[in-house]
């Protein structure tokens, strides 16, 4: 053998290795020796709500931040066992957390038919697959009676007369019965039963398992088909034709309880579009939410301990409501409503988690904005209107938290208009995460090789495209999301317009700080020789001149100063600029604030003819403009930009530049 086969061989043995112990060490014992388990640790006695709820809850669980969650949040935590994956939608995750508490207290709340109602695509079957998972991975241990086809609790095994004592001992309530086919093996095995008769319940055998829903332990999922061909017995298992001839109707070894509802005992179904079904499945689920009960062909009602966690769409739930016929299911239904996010930056973090996870994660550069564009447009198309706050990308952002409120005299009341707009279905409605991230797909599948790059205006492009490739929108969705995509005002890319000139402004801006200090330095020689009534040596023509008042006061007035307030300021200055050099301190442009500020706005006003000029003409050739430009492109790629968006940005602004002239 080589070294690599030896490598190679080495970790094949290891995952052999862990993966046995993945699958052996569990525990094995007697109902006796359960009991003392149970009596050290009750949480692993838990009942199917509970048991999800410890899950959430010993993950931990941590306040919001105020920058991080819509108005009305105030006193909602954010649950780290959904916190990689759900993003924005806390509300429905702290309602889920109340249902769950409630089941795990054992009220009737608790026991009804978890429904998530939302818009397609709004997270909901992310939700239920966490749950799932959850359960598999979870740490507290789990036991059934061995051998049982519903792998049951096994305190079902202590006899109904016994139980308040056994209770008050192990200090919990025992719910439930034994199933058919562990009541047939303790009744009918001598093992189990004294010289007297009596039955040795404690002797039963119990082992620990895992849930799996590849197994099928503990783990179901239903999902309705033709009603014609579904048959009832998905739910409930059914008759083994092979064993029955043999043992005779009615026997428990010849049914098999394999039902999902059955596969789902001491856990989870997930129940997937339950409004679709027929109704002759709903009776199933109203007894198992009410009595926790089924009832197999033949035999007595079975106990079970599951929680039906199920997904429909509005339209769906909407029609469910309306109908009469069905109002022995509305009792028994909790609703949750999961609408999209109305936060940019949450709506973002899908997109990355999403991203992240697919095979261009490594291969294309995601400009700056590129997703935020796509968040805002996906945001823009779930707001309602509203007479408090009638400007979308302005709801927007105060949804998003942006500091604008701060600068605003009459600002807008963001809870009031936040719950103005839930009670309007606001986030029920619109554009789902997974139309943009088709769209980003499309405009990633784009960029081939591996130096390409989107940026928004890709992605903008790419989003119209999608419009003329989506099935289900009214003309009339179709023309108003196209206007908040694209529309001179109050749209996507006008916003993008503005803040792609902000970008381009810092980025000059900062390439300028050298040229603010130079701009000061010529400030101070001119004032300084104002001052000492001096005349100023010109560098090149070696000739004297007067103090440049031009120049000085084009950066005075930046901050206000008047023809008649000139001098003294300037005196000021030159107090402060002796004082600090006496003290032996060193004096740039930014020592004295006041003039830092005049400084910096003076170049800002520059900068636009400067930005303008650097930008708008391609043939300039000029050593002193290709230089800013590319000094901007070196600010650019230091905040996140590639050359190839960078100077998609720069051509892009400039373009704006030169209409507005
Ligand atoms: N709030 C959210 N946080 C994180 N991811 C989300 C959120 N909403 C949707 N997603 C993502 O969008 C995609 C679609 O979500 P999912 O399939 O869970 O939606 P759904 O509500 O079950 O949709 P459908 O009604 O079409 O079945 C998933 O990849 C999911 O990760
Ligand atoms: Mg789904
Ligand atoms: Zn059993
Ligand atoms: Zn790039």
């Amino acid at each position: 053998m080589n070294e690599q086969q030896i490598q190679f061989s080495r970790c094949l043995d290891d995952l052999i290795c862990q993966s046995r112990s993945e699958t052996g060490g569990l525990w094995q014992g007697t109902m006796k020796e359960y009991m003392s388990l149970v009596h050290e640790n009750p949480e692993i006695a838990q009942y199917a709500p509970g048991r999800i709820y410890t899950m959430i809850m010993t993950k931990g669980a941590e306040p919001i931040p105020d920058s991080e969650r819509l108005p009305h949040y105030e006193d909602m935590v954010r649950y780290k066992f959904f916190a990689q994956e759900i993003f924005g939608i806390e509300e429905p995750l702290h309602d889920l957390v109340r249902f769950l508490r409630a089941g795990a207290n054992r009220t009737e709340t608790g026991k009804r038919i978890l429904i998530l109602v939302g818009p397609v695509s709004s997270g909901k079957s992310t939700i239920a697959t966490l749950l799932r998972r959850g359960l598999e991975e979870m740490e507290t241990p789990i036991f059934s009676v061995k051998g049982c086809p519903i792998h049951e609790e096994p305190l079902h095994l202590v006899p109904r007369s016994l139980r308040p004592k056994f209770e008050d001992l192990l200090g919990l309530k025992i719910e439930g019965d034994l199933c058919p086919v562990c009541a047939y093996r303790l009744t009918s095995d001598e093992r189990y039963r004294d010289p007297g008769g009596t039955l040795r319940w404690e002797e039963m055998p119990v082992v620990q398992i895992r849930l799996s829903e590849r197994n099928r332990v503990g783990i179901g999922t239903f999902q309705p088909s033709d009603p014609k061909n579904q048959d009832i017995s998905e739910l409930i298992g059914h008759v083994d034709l092979g064993q029955i001839t043999r043992l005779g109707e009615g026997h428990p070894m010849g049914y098999k309880f394999d039902g999902e509802i059955q596969i789902a005992n001491r856990g989870l179904i997930e129940y997937i579009e339950i409004l679709k079904c027929d109704i002759k499945f709903h009776y199933v689920l109203i007894t198992v939410a009410q009595e926790q009960l089924i009832k197999s062909p033949g035999f007595p009602q079975m106990y079970v301990d599951t929680v039906i966690v199920s997904h429909t769409n509005q339209t769906e739930f909407d029609k469910f409501k309306g109908n009469k016929e069905n109002e022995a299911l509305h009792d028994r239904m909790y609703p949750i409503y999961i609408p999209y996010n109305l936060r940019v930056r949450d709506e973002v973090a899908i997109y990355r988690k999403l991203i992240s996870r697919s095979e261009f994660h490594e291969k294309v550069h995601l400009a700056p904005l590129t997703l935020e564009m796509a968040g805002l447009f996906a945001v823009l198309t779930r707001l309602t209107p509203s007479g408090l706050c009638p400007d979308l990308l302005k709801k927007a952002k105060y949804y998003d938290g942006e500091a604008i409120m701060e600068k605003e005299k009459d600002p807008v009341d963001v809870k009031k208009l936040y719950l103005e707009g839930k009670e309007r279905g606001e986030g029920m409605h619109g554009i789902s995460p997974r139309f943009n991230m088709n769209a980003l797909n499309i405009a990633l599948g784009g960029a081939k090789d591996r130096a390409s790059c989107i940026n928004p205006v890709d992605v903008i492009r790419s989003l119209k495209h999608q419009f003329s490739h989506h099935i289900g929108f009214s003309d009339e969705e179709r023309n108003r999301y196209q206007a908040l995509l694209m529309a001179e005002k109050n749209s996507v890319l006008a916003e993008y317009r503005e803040r792609a000139k902000k970008e381009v402004n810092k980025a000059f801006l900062f390439a300028y700080e050298d040229q603010a200090q130079a701009l000061f330095d010529n400030y101070m020689k001119n004032a300084t020789a104002y001052c000492l009534k001096k005349k100023i040596l010109d560098p090149v023509t070696q000739e004297e001149r007067e103090a440049d008042e031009k120049l000085m006061r084009s950066i005075e007035e930046m901050i206000g100063i008047s023809e008649v307030a000139k001098s003294e300021f300037r005196q000021g200055l030159f107090v402060f600029k002796s004082d600090a050099l006496e003290r032996g301190q060193s004096f740039d442009f930014k020592t004295y604030p006041p003039l830092q500020e005049a400084i910096e706005k003076k170049l800002i006003a520059d900068l636009k003819n400067i930005v303008s000029l650097t930008l708008g003409d391609k043939t300039r050739k000029d050593p002193k403009t290709i230089k800013r430009r590319e000094e901007a492109i070196g600010k650019l790629l230091e905040r996140g930009y590639c050359t190839a968006c960078a100077d998609a940005l720069l051509e892009f602004v400039g373009e704006i530049l030169r209409k507005e002239e």
